[in-house]
């Protein structure tokens, strides 16, 4: 069956709170320039006490809905990428349908750590092949500094907090998405995880948290995999659509950090100029990098009409992603 999909709108939010680097320095033996020339980060968002993932879903998603030109009540499904919910139960995208006053419209999450925000899209499209009429809001949101041990400076200094939104339909309104390509491989899932908790390794009450709790990462093996999955999957997108990386006007790369994008960069022969990047003010928001940096770079300029966009993504499972947006 052929149906077309659109991104009618797009909307991100970051809290005010700004932890820079030298912040950092009070926490744990880090420096500046290591957190720099080792990430490309120099400042990330931390949301304040009260405020959860649902709040910034929220912020994002009502800013998406206005750019669409639309009211909430059209909003048909709900959707929400994130691997740092407010909780286990209620899922976060039934917080926002309650925030957004949707009684009635079906809204679940989907966890596929930092690659939910595009496995999202996919399943958006997947219902609006489904039901034609379908207004899907797609939101990744997070709040990675609630699952972050501050003790470990290996992983602290890497994650921020923040989201993006997209309201995606077949009406013809804003870019095409044309295509979305999903892979994972769970034999590695253990070189990135947050196990404490979960039905492996319950808790009882009175425990006291361990640092499995928090998010742990064998950070080379993760770069390793990251910069290959990423330009693998780019290439796949591209070839079956007819393209190649010539025809790509920007690169919107999950900002995990600075050295995975130039890797990943240089293997798809790209220019820099043809990358969006704002790693540096916001660190990695997981599920949030990808929305967050598609809405800021067309609110910037850098996407206009007849632009060719391809967004990246690489996560715990580990899940990996890619998709074509033609603007
Ligand atoms: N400040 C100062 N020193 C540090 C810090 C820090 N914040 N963190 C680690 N170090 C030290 C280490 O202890 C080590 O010291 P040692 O040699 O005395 O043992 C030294 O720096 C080198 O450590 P490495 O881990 O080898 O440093 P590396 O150059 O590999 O950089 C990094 C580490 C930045 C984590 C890198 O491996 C990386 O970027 N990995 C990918 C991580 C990532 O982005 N994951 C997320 C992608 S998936 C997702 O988004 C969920």
């Amino acid at each position: 069956m052929s149906f077309s999909c659109y991104i009618n709108g797009l909307g991100f939010h970051v809290p005010e709170r700004i932890f820079t680097n030298r912040d950092m320095e009070q926490l744990v033996e880090t420096s500046d320039e290591w957190i720099t020339s080792r990430t490309g980060i120099k400042e990330r968002r931390f949301v304040s006490p009260g405020q959860a993932c649902s709040d910034l879903a929220y912020e994002a998603s009502l800013k998406a809905i206005s750019d669409a030109g639309r009211r909430p009540e059209e909003i048909t499904h709900i959707l929400v990428g994130t691997f740092t919910p407010d909780s286990y139960c209620p899922s976060t995208a039934c917080l926002l349908q309650d925030k957004l006053g949707l009684k009635g419209v079906p809204a679940f999450d989907l966890y596929a750590a930092c690659s939910g925000f595009l496995y999202s899209l996919e399943t958006a499209r997947a219902l609006i092949s489904l039901h034609p009429d379908a207004v899907v809001l797609v939101v990744g949101a997070e709040v990675v500094s609630s699952r972050v041990n501050f003790e470990d400076r290996t992983t602290c200094v890497l994650f921020g907090d923040g989201a993006g939104a997209a309201v995606v339909s077949g009406s013809n309104k804003g870019p095409k998405l044309e295509d979305v390509a999903l892979s994972a491989d769970g034999s590695l899932g253990s070189l990135l995880t947050i196990s404490g908790g979960g039905s492996a390794n319950p808790v009882k009450l009175g425990d006291v948290v361990g640092p499995d709790f928090f998010v742990q990462m064998q950070g080379t093996e993760v770069f390793r995999h990251a910069v290959r999955s990423m330009v693998s999957i780019s290439r796949d997108v591209l070839s079956r659509n007819g393209l190649t990386e010539e025809d790509v006007d920007l690169l919107i790369p999950h900002q995990a950090n600075i050295r995975i994008i130039d890797s990943v960069t240089k293997k798809l022969h790209l220019p820099r100029e043809k990358v969006y990047i704002n790693v540096d003010k916001y660190g990695n928001t997981s599920a949030a990098s990808i929305p967050i940096a598609l809405a800021e770079a067309r609110a910037m300029g850098r996407i206009g009409a007849g632009s060719t966009v391809l967004l990246s993504s690489f996560g715990g499972g580990f899940t990996w992603a890619s998709a074509l947006v033609r603007f």
